[in-house]
């Protein structure tokens, strides 16, 4: 169900009635107070300008076309036209209520499924597995896969990609000490269980050891020739490092999985043909024994073409071409309609001449959507980039875990009694949700300030606050005695804060269509926390297992309290967030 698409639809057929021309746009929207409606169609006002004609004149003539079509069929209560030619609508409680009720009996809440579901390529994550997972990669990881489960949801067929780093010049270094810890009988998985400390130490040996750096070098060369024993340690490098980055995934409930990885060194084999064509349809260069494409389309001030290096001069290929060959592979092969990568806006100007380049070649055909979704940095109190006390970058693994930590002994304040086993489960729950919640929930563009205490807040637009919500509806049900199926399937709708929740719970479909389109999950986390608000006041008002409330009543008002719960969960969901029954 979607209400906005179901008014614009009807608004242009009585702007057509009323003597508009077809295709005019109805400007529909939700509207920002209560007095102006549920919803407001603003279209008239621009049509009229066009037409140099009355608005207001122009507006009662649609307003008389829709009462037709909205109020005579029951959708709407009234139909209001206010100022030069604005339209409002009210929609009705009644028609509300039966939506509601049959969104309420379908496993997607209502939400209607893809007639024609798009490809979407959505790549997402891709650490570097030279080092450990750090904070970056927290952003892409989470913002990403809760843009692939509402696509998912909505009926879309996702592909997930992760592009991760795994190839390049640093693997020359890391092989070459691998080596000599093998060589003295240490086991990989030992010498590789803090990637961060195994990374600076090589990195220690290349700057000062003599000899180390002409090693490393060969390994490079080993490597990138296809020598069989060098391949053989990168493997084993890459499992163990991927196997970190799992430990990652599990803990912060994402869905990526070991299928999903589509790794830079995949691409190896298919740089020197995309150079190759690169060269033959002169979109690339020779420039001073590298080659180098010059964007005239992105040229600076001056009329400098933007430099877009394709071969390094000693031949070595670069982040460039990897990612000029997985826009060949994801549109041929992967048949995508969509492609949409996260990472962060620090490389927007390379995926603006990924972009520009690809389709030149024809790499990237005109019919496929590449949206580059870039993000914000994680900043810390002090308002510079997040770090350790000393400096460090933080690891992924123990800021979890230190989330899961604070949770612990926050739950353990607000409910002491509560059984270990249980105490685990909702501090793990509440622990990383609350970071995630937080991460999703600022607009992706900005930086962020990451706070424990607010984040962990009972009050406010975070996990916690929702999560707490959630259960409060499932210790009513307790409460009441009642399960789901003795529920009228239908809940009345009677007061104004049901008929805002009832009108809220009905946007979900709205709110998912702009996540997947802006690739933005803090709509949906701004949508959850209005639904929660909209719950606390609707219960301020409209007491359900109080004495003296009809029975009729009381289940009509857990109906709703049921729906609000369905949501929620759901909701909490896509962002990959996990709910409990009790906290
Ligand atoms: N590994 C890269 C990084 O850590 C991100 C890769 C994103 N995807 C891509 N197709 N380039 O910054």
């Amino acid at each position: 169900m979607n209400i906005k698409q179901l008014l614009s639809d009807i608004v242009s057929k009585a702007m057509i009635d009323a003597g508009l021309p077809e295709g005019t746009n109805p400007a529909v929207s939700q509207s920002t107070k209560p007095q102006f409606g549920d919803y407001q169609a603003n279209g008239v006002m621009g049509a009229a300008k066009k037409l140099k004609t009355n608005p207001r004149e122009l507006a009662t003539k649609v307003v008389d076309a829709l009462s037709l079509e909205l109020v005579d069929s029951g959708i709407a209560e009234k139909i209001e036209l206010a100022g030069p030619g604005f339209i409002n609508i009210h929609l009705s409680k009644q028609w509300l209520s039966q939506q509601l009720g049959q969104a309420s009996s379908d496993e997607k809440l209502g939400v209607s499924q893809r007639e024609q579901p798009l490809n979407v390529v959505v790549d997402y994550s891709a650490p570097n597995l030279a080092k450990e997972m750090h904070v970056g990669h927290l952003r892409s990881t989470i913002i990403g896969d809760a843009v692939v489960r509402a696509l998912e949801f909505r009926g879309d067929k996702v592909i997930r990609q992760n592009h991760m780093g795994d190839w390049g010049t640093q693997f020359g270094m890391l092989l070459a000490h691998l080596s000599d810890k093998l060589e003295a009988n240490e086991v990989a998985e030992t010498a590789l269980a803090d990637l961060e400390n195994f990374y600076r130490e090589a990195k220690i040996r290349f700057d000062e050891e003599e000899g180390f750096a002409d090693r490393a070098r060969e390994y490079v060369v080993r490597l990138q020739g296809g020598d069989a024993d060098c391949l053989k340690l990168w493997q084993q490098f890459i499992d163990i490092s991927i196997h970190h980055s799992e430990e990652i995934y599990n803990k912060l409930n994402v869905t990526l999985t070991r299928e999903d990885i589509m790794g830079e060194s995949a691409y190896n084999p298919d740089l020197p043909v995309v150079i190759d064509e690169l060269m033959a349809k002169n979109i690339a260069v020779e420039d001073q024994g590298a080659k180098v494409v010059f964007i005239e389309e992105m040229a600076n001030k001056e009329g400098e073409p933007s430099v877009f290096i394709v071969q390094k001069s000693g031949g070595g290929y670069l982040y460039a071409t990897t990612d000029l060959s997985a826009c060949r592979y994801r549109s041929n092969d992967l048949k995508a309609d969509r492609i949409i990568i996260f990472t962060d806006a620090r490389q927007a100007l390379h995926f603006k001449q990924v972009e520009i380049v690809a389709r030149k070649a024809g790499f990237l055909p005109d019919s496929v959507i590449y949206d580059h979704c870039p993000f914000g940095m994680m900043m810390g109190d002090d308002g510079k980039p997040f770090k350790t006390r000393t400096g460090g970058t933080i690891k992924l693994a123990d800021l979890l875990d230190e989330a899961v930590t604070r949770a612990t002994d926050l739950i353990k304040d607000k409910n002491p009694e509560m059984p270990a086993q249980q105490l685990d489960e909702v501090a793990r729950k509440v622990g990383i949700g609350a970071v995630k919640f937080a991460d999703l929930s600022k607009n992706r563009t900005s930086d962020y300030i990451f706070n424990w205490k607010t984040m962990l807040s009972f009050e406010g637009a975070t996990a916690p606050y929702l999560q707490y919500a959630y259960s409060r509806i499932q210790s009513i049900f307790t409460k009441a005695g009642i399960n789901q199926n003795q529920l009228p399937t239908q809940a009345s709708i009677e007061a104004p804060q049901e008929k805002a929740l009832a009108l809220k719970l009905l946007q979900l479909e709205e709110v998912l269509d702009a996540v997947i389109s802006e690739g933005t999950p803090n709509l949906l986390c701004n949508y959850l926390y209005e639904l929660a608000s909209s719950y606390m006041s609707f219960y301020e008002a409209c007491p359900i297992l109080k004495d003296g409330i009809d029975e009729q009543t009381k289940l009509s008002r857990l109906a709703l309290c049921q729906s609000i719960a369905n949501t929620l969960n759901k909701g909490l969901d896509i962002l990959g967030i996990e709910v409990m029954e009790r906290m």
